[in-house]
């Protein structure tokens, strides 16, 4: 199941993975076959979403928090999609991995400028094998001068439901929301939280030169537009 959290003006997620009715019929009058599998299999048949509304922009923790109902008593992985990042295996294949032997809280985290951290959740960690860090401290957005490292999580979290409690008692943190940071900070005095520093590219396409060179990378490699796009950025360059 996968679960999004989704507000007002955002229709454009849910019907993206919806059932394009009108398409279809569209592609198929014009026998467009090729394209019409690609139409239908936006969404593969294993797979069904649920959408949930954060009414109110309160934060990351508390949209998280909005999801208990539909999440129960679980442990849950959370994306945070403008991290888009390269991988193979991906990202949260590589988290679930480390879970099915280590079922706990785990952390994605890369590590990042120092002059970043003000960006980013960062962690303290204590060294473990095989560079998954057990976490000692996590801190949402330190300015550089008082980070307690350059680990930095990159919005992919699987976490234990344990988390919930401890996010409905929390009190607004930086920037007057909700922090997941400090329920997972609250949730690391009871239980162990893992940091695994992930394999992959990341890009961060909640800013403007990450999307740009997502979309550029992505161009190159894909199969169908790698030729004439290598050309035209080549021409470009020039
Ligand atoms: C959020 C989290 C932060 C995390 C980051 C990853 O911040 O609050 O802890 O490191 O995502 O991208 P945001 O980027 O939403 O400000």
């Amino acid at each position: 199941m996968q679960q999004s959290l989704t507000s007002r003006n955002k229709r454009s997620i849910e019907d993206h993975f919806d059932k394009a009715y009108e398409l279809e019929t569209e592609l198929e009058l014009r026998n467009k076959h090729k394209l019409l599998p690609l139409a239908q299999g936006i969404l593969p048949p294993h797979v069904s979403c649920l959408y949930i509304r954060q009414a109110e922009a309160l934060g990351l923790g508390h949209a998280v928090l909005c999801a208990q109902p539909a999440i129960g008593n679980e442990p849950f992985a959370v994306i945070l999609a403008d991290d888009l990042i390269d991988s193979e295996p991906g990202a949260l294949a590589q988290m679930v991995k480390l879970y099915e032997q280590q079922p706990t809280s785990i952390l994605g985290v890369e590590n990042v400028p120092r002059e970043a951290t003000s960006s980013y959740g960062i962690v303290e960690t204590s060294m473990q094998n095989e560079g998954v860090q057990r976490i000692t401290g996590i801190v949402e957005k330190p300015h550089p001068s008082i980070a307690p490292s350059t680990l930095a999580v990159v919005g992919r979290y699987i976490l234990t439901p344990g988390v919930f409690d401890r996010l409905r008692h929390l009190k607004p943190g930086v920037g007057g929301e909700i922090q997941l940071t400090d329920g997972i900070a609250a949730l690391m005095k009871e239980e162990a939280v893992l940091a695994l520093p992930l394999q992959g590219i990341r890009y961060d396409c909640g800013s403007k030169l990450g999307y740009l060179q997502a979309t550029v990378k992505f161009g190159l490699k894909h199969p169908e537009t790698h030729q004439a796009f290598s050309a035209f950025l080549a021409e470009n360059l020039q």
